[in-house]
Protein backbone atom coordinates (compact mmCIF):
# COMPACT_ATOMS: atom_id res chain seq x y z
CA UNK A 1 0.00 0.00 0.00
CA UNK A 2 1.51 3.52 -1.22
CA UNK A 3 1.64 6.73 0.29
CA UNK A 4 -0.28 9.48 -2.05
CA UNK A 5 -0.42 12.76 -2.64
CA UNK A 6 -4.07 13.46 -2.50
CA UNK A 7 -3.25 17.31 -4.56
CA UNK A 8 -3.38 16.98 -8.62
CA UNK A 9 -5.39 13.17 -8.08
CA UNK A 10 -8.43 12.31 -10.16
CA UNK A 11 -11.17 10.99 -8.15
CA UNK A 12 -14.69 9.44 -8.62
CA UNK A 13 -16.74 9.51 -5.21
CA UNK A 14 -20.18 7.17 -5.81
CA UNK A 15 -23.04 8.68 -3.07
CA UNK A 16 -21.86 12.10 -2.93
CA UNK A 17 -25.26 13.70 -2.49
CA UNK A 18 -25.27 13.57 0.95
CA UNK A 19 -23.44 12.07 4.42
CA UNK A 20 -20.34 10.43 4.28
CA UNK A 21 -19.62 10.74 0.10
CA UNK A 22 -20.47 14.15 -0.07
CA UNK A 23 -17.74 14.92 2.87
CA UNK A 24 -15.14 13.23 1.47
CA UNK A 25 -15.71 14.79 -1.80
CA UNK A 26 -15.09 18.39 0.07
CA UNK A 27 -12.47 16.91 1.96
CA UNK A 28 -10.86 15.62 -1.15
CA UNK A 29 -11.24 18.99 -2.94
CA UNK A 30 -9.99 20.74 -0.20
CA UNK A 31 -6.89 19.03 -0.23
CA UNK A 32 -6.67 19.87 -3.75
CA UNK A 33 -8.01 16.59 -5.63
CA UNK A 34 -10.06 16.97 -8.90
CA UNK A 35 -13.44 14.66 -8.19
CA UNK A 36 -16.45 13.27 -10.14
CA UNK A 37 -19.57 13.04 -7.96
CA UNK A 38 -21.89 10.54 -8.83
CA UNK A 39 -25.35 10.38 -7.17
CA UNK A 40 -29.39 10.19 -8.41
CA UNK A 41 -29.87 13.73 -7.27
CA UNK A 42 -28.31 15.97 -9.55
CA UNK A 43 -29.97 18.97 -7.73
CA UNK A 44 -27.84 18.12 -4.50
CA UNK A 45 -24.29 17.34 -6.68
CA UNK A 46 -24.66 20.87 -8.72
CA UNK A 47 -25.27 22.53 -4.75
CA UNK A 48 -21.86 20.42 -3.87
CA UNK A 49 -20.35 21.55 -7.21
CA UNK A 50 -20.87 25.10 -6.34
CA UNK A 51 -19.07 24.68 -2.79
CA UNK A 52 -15.71 23.57 -5.16
CA UNK A 53 -15.70 26.61 -6.42
CA UNK A 54 -13.82 28.13 -2.86
CA UNK A 55 -11.49 24.67 -3.03
CA UNK A 56 -8.30 24.06 -4.69
CA UNK A 57 -9.80 20.87 -6.40
CA UNK A 58 -12.08 21.48 -9.80
CA UNK A 59 -15.94 19.19 -9.27
CA UNK A 60 -17.66 17.39 -12.18
CA UNK A 61 -21.08 16.25 -11.87
CA UNK A 62 -22.65 13.26 -13.41
CA UNK A 63 -25.52 11.98 -11.88
CA UNK A 64 -27.63 8.63 -12.54
CA UNK A 65 -27.65 5.68 -10.42
CA UNK A 66 -25.08 3.68 -10.04
CA UNK A 67 -26.55 0.38 -11.05
CA UNK A 68 -27.17 1.27 -14.01
CA UNK A 69 -23.81 -0.26 -16.17
CA UNK A 70 -24.29 2.38 -18.81
CA UNK A 71 -24.19 5.39 -15.80
CA UNK A 72 -20.80 3.56 -14.06
CA UNK A 73 -19.03 3.29 -17.76
CA UNK A 74 -20.02 7.29 -18.43
CA UNK A 75 -18.88 8.05 -14.73
CA UNK A 76 -15.65 6.78 -15.58
CA UNK A 77 -15.28 8.50 -18.84
CA UNK A 78 -16.57 11.60 -17.21
CA UNK A 79 -12.91 11.46 -15.41
CA UNK A 80 -10.72 10.86 -18.39
CA UNK A 81 -12.84 14.19 -20.12
CA UNK A 82 -12.88 16.36 -17.43
CA UNK A 83 -9.58 15.41 -15.74
CA UNK A 84 -7.56 13.09 -17.76
CA UNK A 85 -7.86 9.88 -15.82
CA UNK A 86 -8.57 8.64 -12.36
CA UNK A 87 -6.35 7.68 -9.32
CA UNK A 88 -8.86 7.26 -6.56
CA UNK A 89 -12.07 5.36 -6.86
CA UNK A 90 -14.71 5.88 -3.85
CA UNK A 91 -17.34 3.19 -3.67
CA UNK A 92 -19.64 4.75 -0.65
CA UNK A 93 -23.28 4.61 -2.50
CA UNK A 94 -24.60 2.90 0.26
CA UNK A 95 -28.55 1.85 0.86
CA UNK A 96 -30.19 0.08 4.15
CA UNK A 97 -33.37 -1.54 5.59
CA UNK A 98 -34.60 -2.16 9.04
CA UNK A 99 -36.76 -5.57 10.09
CA UNK A 100 -36.86 -9.17 10.51
CA UNK A 101 -35.21 -11.32 7.84
CA UNK A 102 -38.37 -14.11 7.63
CA UNK A 103 -41.09 -11.20 6.76
CA UNK A 104 -39.30 -8.86 4.24
CA UNK A 105 -39.23 -9.61 0.57
CA UNK A 106 -36.84 -11.03 -1.92
CA UNK A 107 -36.81 -7.66 -3.19
CA UNK A 108 -35.41 -6.47 -0.58
CA UNK A 109 -32.50 -8.35 -0.39
CA UNK A 110 -31.92 -8.11 -3.96
CA UNK A 111 -32.23 -4.11 -3.70
CA UNK A 112 -29.71 -3.75 -0.95
CA UNK A 113 -26.79 -5.94 -2.46
CA UNK A 114 -27.69 -4.23 -6.12
CA UNK A 115 -26.75 -0.95 -4.69
CA UNK A 116 -24.39 -2.18 -2.26
CA UNK A 117 -22.43 -4.84 -3.54
CA UNK A 118 -22.83 -5.34 -7.34
CA UNK A 119 -22.70 -1.73 -8.31
CA UNK A 120 -19.71 -1.68 -6.26
CA UNK A 121 -18.13 -4.48 -7.85
CA UNK A 122 -19.05 -3.98 -11.17
CA UNK A 123 -17.80 -0.31 -10.94
CA UNK A 124 -14.56 -1.32 -9.82
CA UNK A 125 -14.40 -3.25 -12.59
CA UNK A 126 -15.14 -0.86 -15.42
CA UNK A 127 -12.04 1.54 -13.56
CA UNK A 128 -10.03 -1.12 -13.21
CA UNK A 129 -8.37 -0.40 -16.94
CA UNK A 130 -8.04 3.49 -16.36
CA UNK A 131 -6.94 3.07 -12.76
CA UNK A 132 -4.00 1.30 -13.77
CA UNK A 133 -2.92 4.07 -15.97
CA UNK A 134 -3.01 6.26 -13.06
CA UNK A 135 -1.34 7.98 -10.39
CA UNK A 136 -0.97 5.28 -7.44
CA UNK A 137 -4.38 4.40 -7.86
CA UNK A 138 -6.80 3.05 -5.17
CA UNK A 139 -9.88 1.69 -4.85
CA UNK A 140 -11.44 3.05 -1.49
CA UNK A 141 -14.88 0.74 -0.36
CA UNK A 142 -16.83 2.53 1.92
CA UNK A 143 -18.20 -0.94 4.30
CA UNK A 144 -18.92 -0.94 7.82
CA UNK A 145 -18.48 -2.28 11.19
CA UNK A 146 -21.87 -4.22 10.44
CA UNK A 147 -19.47 -5.68 7.32
CA UNK A 148 -17.63 -7.44 10.54
CA UNK A 149 -20.41 -7.62 13.02
CA UNK A 150 -23.51 -9.07 11.52
CA UNK A 151 -26.67 -7.72 13.30
CA UNK A 152 -30.35 -8.89 14.18
CA UNK A 153 -32.72 -6.94 11.71
CA UNK A 154 -30.16 -5.45 9.72
CA UNK A 155 -29.69 -8.60 7.75
CA UNK A 156 -29.47 -7.73 4.27
CA UNK A 157 -27.26 -4.55 4.38
CA UNK A 158 -24.67 -6.75 6.78
CA UNK A 159 -24.55 -9.52 4.01
CA UNK A 160 -24.00 -6.76 1.64
CA UNK A 161 -21.22 -5.13 3.53
CA UNK A 162 -19.52 -8.60 4.44
CA UNK A 163 -19.46 -9.39 0.97
CA UNK A 164 -17.88 -5.63 0.11
CA UNK A 165 -14.81 -6.50 2.58
CA UNK A 166 -14.20 -9.27 1.71
CA UNK A 167 -14.22 -8.34 -2.57
CA UNK A 168 -12.16 -5.75 -0.80
CA UNK A 169 -9.35 -8.12 0.97
CA UNK A 170 -9.52 -10.39 -2.42
CA UNK A 171 -9.08 -7.34 -4.54
CA UNK A 172 -6.12 -6.03 -2.47
CA UNK A 173 -4.04 -9.30 -3.05
CA UNK A 174 -5.38 -9.95 -6.50
CA UNK A 175 -4.45 -6.17 -8.07
CA UNK A 176 -1.05 -5.63 -6.00
CA UNK A 177 1.00 -6.42 -9.16
CA UNK A 178 -1.34 -3.82 -11.14
CA UNK A 179 -0.44 -1.38 -8.51
CA UNK A 180 -3.52 -0.79 -7.39
CA UNK A 181 -4.26 -0.38 -3.54
CA UNK A 182 -7.59 -1.38 -2.06
CA UNK A 183 -8.92 0.29 0.78
CA UNK A 184 -11.65 -0.67 2.89
CA UNK A 185 -13.47 1.66 5.01
CA UNK A 186 -15.65 0.74 7.82
CA UNK A 187 -17.62 3.22 9.93
CA UNK A 188 -19.59 3.02 12.91
CA UNK A 189 -22.80 4.63 13.66
CA UNK A 190 -22.22 8.29 11.56
CA UNK A 191 -24.18 11.63 11.86
CA UNK A 192 -26.12 11.66 8.18
CA UNK A 193 -29.11 10.87 6.56
CA UNK A 194 -28.61 7.05 6.33
CA UNK A 195 -31.95 6.30 8.10
CA UNK A 196 -33.95 9.08 6.32
CA UNK A 197 -33.13 6.88 3.07
CA UNK A 198 -34.12 3.40 4.17
CA UNK A 199 -36.16 1.61 1.78
CA UNK A 200 -37.84 -0.30 4.27
CA UNK A 201 -38.18 1.13 8.28
CA UNK A 202 -40.14 -2.45 9.61
CA UNK A 203 -38.81 -2.07 13.04
CA UNK A 204 -36.89 0.86 15.19
CA UNK A 205 -33.65 -1.46 16.86
CA UNK A 206 -32.38 1.60 19.61
CA UNK A 207 -29.16 2.23 18.17
CA UNK A 208 -30.58 3.95 15.19
CA UNK A 209 -29.92 7.47 15.24
CA UNK A 210 -27.62 7.55 18.41
CA UNK A 211 -24.39 8.35 19.39
CA UNK A 212 -23.14 8.79 15.71
CA UNK A 213 -19.67 10.51 14.57
CA UNK A 214 -20.07 13.59 12.63
CA UNK A 215 -19.61 13.05 8.89
CA UNK A 216 -17.05 15.12 8.31
CA UNK A 217 -14.72 12.90 10.51
CA UNK A 218 -15.47 9.83 9.00
CA UNK A 219 -14.35 11.60 5.68
CA UNK A 220 -11.17 12.76 6.90
CA UNK A 221 -10.05 9.45 8.35
CA UNK A 222 -10.75 8.25 5.11
CA UNK A 223 -8.60 10.74 3.17
CA UNK A 224 -6.06 10.12 5.20
CA UNK A 225 -6.03 6.74 4.98
CA UNK A 226 -5.65 7.03 0.95
CA UNK A 227 -3.24 9.01 1.30
CA UNK A 228 -0.79 7.25 3.84
CA UNK A 229 -1.56 4.09 1.90
CA UNK A 230 -3.29 2.01 5.03
CA UNK A 231 -5.59 -1.15 4.01
CA UNK A 232 -8.53 -1.21 6.23
CA UNK A 233 -9.56 1.55 8.98
CA UNK A 234 -12.31 1.67 11.85
CA UNK A 235 -13.02 5.22 11.88
CA UNK A 236 -15.26 5.08 15.01
CA UNK A 237 -13.81 3.86 18.75
CA UNK A 238 -17.01 2.05 19.85
CA UNK A 239 -17.10 0.44 16.17
CA UNK A 240 -13.60 -0.47 16.53
CA UNK A 241 -14.57 -2.42 20.25
CA UNK A 242 -17.35 -4.05 18.35
CA UNK A 243 -15.42 -5.83 16.19
CA UNK A 244 -13.00 -6.41 18.51
CA UNK A 245 -15.87 -8.09 20.96
CA UNK A 246 -16.47 -10.08 18.13
CA UNK A 247 -13.17 -11.41 17.27
CA UNK A 248 -11.97 -12.21 20.92
CA UNK A 249 -15.49 -13.72 22.64
CA UNK A 250 -18.52 -14.56 19.12
CA UNK A 251 -20.63 -15.86 21.56
CA UNK A 252 -20.48 -13.37 23.91
CA UNK A 253 -22.14 -10.89 21.28
CA UNK A 254 -24.51 -12.86 20.26
CA UNK A 255 -25.60 -13.12 23.88
CA UNK A 256 -26.14 -9.61 23.68
CA UNK A 257 -27.40 -9.18 20.42
CA UNK A 258 -30.26 -11.49 20.17
CA UNK A 259 -32.04 -9.71 22.87
CA UNK A 260 -32.35 -7.19 20.02
CA UNK A 261 -34.29 -9.46 17.63
N1 LIG B 1 -24.42 6.50 8.50
C1 LIG B 1 -23.90 5.45 9.12
O1 LIG B 1 -24.07 5.27 10.34
C2 LIG B 1 -23.03 4.47 8.33
C3 LIG B 1 -22.31 3.53 9.06
C4 LIG B 1 -21.51 2.63 8.37
C5 LIG B 1 -21.42 2.67 6.99
N2 LIG B 1 -22.16 3.60 6.30
C6 LIG B 1 -22.05 3.58 4.84
O2 LIG B 1 -21.63 4.85 4.39
C7 LIG B 1 -22.08 5.03 3.04
C8 LIG B 1 -22.73 6.40 2.93
O3 LIG B 1 -23.90 6.42 3.72
P1 LIG B 1 -24.38 7.72 4.51
O4 LIG B 1 -24.48 7.37 5.94
O5 LIG B 1 -23.60 8.89 4.10
O6 LIG B 1 -25.91 7.80 4.01
P2 LIG B 1 -26.67 8.84 3.06
O7 LIG B 1 -26.54 10.21 3.58
O8 LIG B 1 -28.02 8.25 2.89
O9 LIG B 1 -25.85 8.76 1.69
C9 LIG B 1 -26.02 7.72 0.78
C10 LIG B 1 -25.54 8.19 -0.58
O10 LIG B 1 -25.66 7.11 -1.51
C11 LIG B 1 -26.33 7.59 -2.67
N3 LIG B 1 -27.06 6.51 -3.32
C12 LIG B 1 -27.97 5.66 -2.78
N4 LIG B 1 -28.43 4.83 -3.72
C13 LIG B 1 -27.80 5.16 -4.89
C14 LIG B 1 -27.86 4.67 -6.22
N5 LIG B 1 -28.66 3.66 -6.55
N6 LIG B 1 -27.07 5.26 -7.16
C15 LIG B 1 -26.27 6.29 -6.83
N7 LIG B 1 -26.15 6.79 -5.59
C16 LIG B 1 -26.92 6.23 -4.64
C17 LIG B 1 -27.27 8.68 -2.15
O11 LIG B 1 -27.58 9.61 -3.16
P3 LIG B 1 -28.91 9.69 -4.02
O12 LIG B 1 -30.05 9.33 -3.12
O13 LIG B 1 -28.91 11.11 -4.49
O14 LIG B 1 -28.72 8.72 -5.14
C18 LIG B 1 -26.36 9.34 -1.12
O15 LIG B 1 -25.52 10.26 -1.75
C19 LIG B 1 -23.03 3.87 2.74
O16 LIG B 1 -22.35 2.89 1.98
C20 LIG B 1 -23.36 3.33 4.12
O17 LIG B 1 -23.71 1.96 4.08
C21 LIG B 1 -22.95 4.51 6.95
Amino acid sequence: MAKREIAGSRALVTGASSGIGREIALELGRRGADVVVLARSADKLETLAAEFADLPGRCAVHAGDVVDDAVRHAAVRRATEAFGGLDILVNNAGIGALGPFETATAERLRRIMEVNFFAAAELIRVALPTLKHGRKPIVANVTSILGRVGIPHSSEYCASKFALEALSQSLRAELYKHGVDVLAVAPGSTETEFFDHTIEMASRPPWVGRNGVPAAAVARAAVDAIASGKRAIVPNFRGWLMCVAQRIWPGGVDLVLRKYA
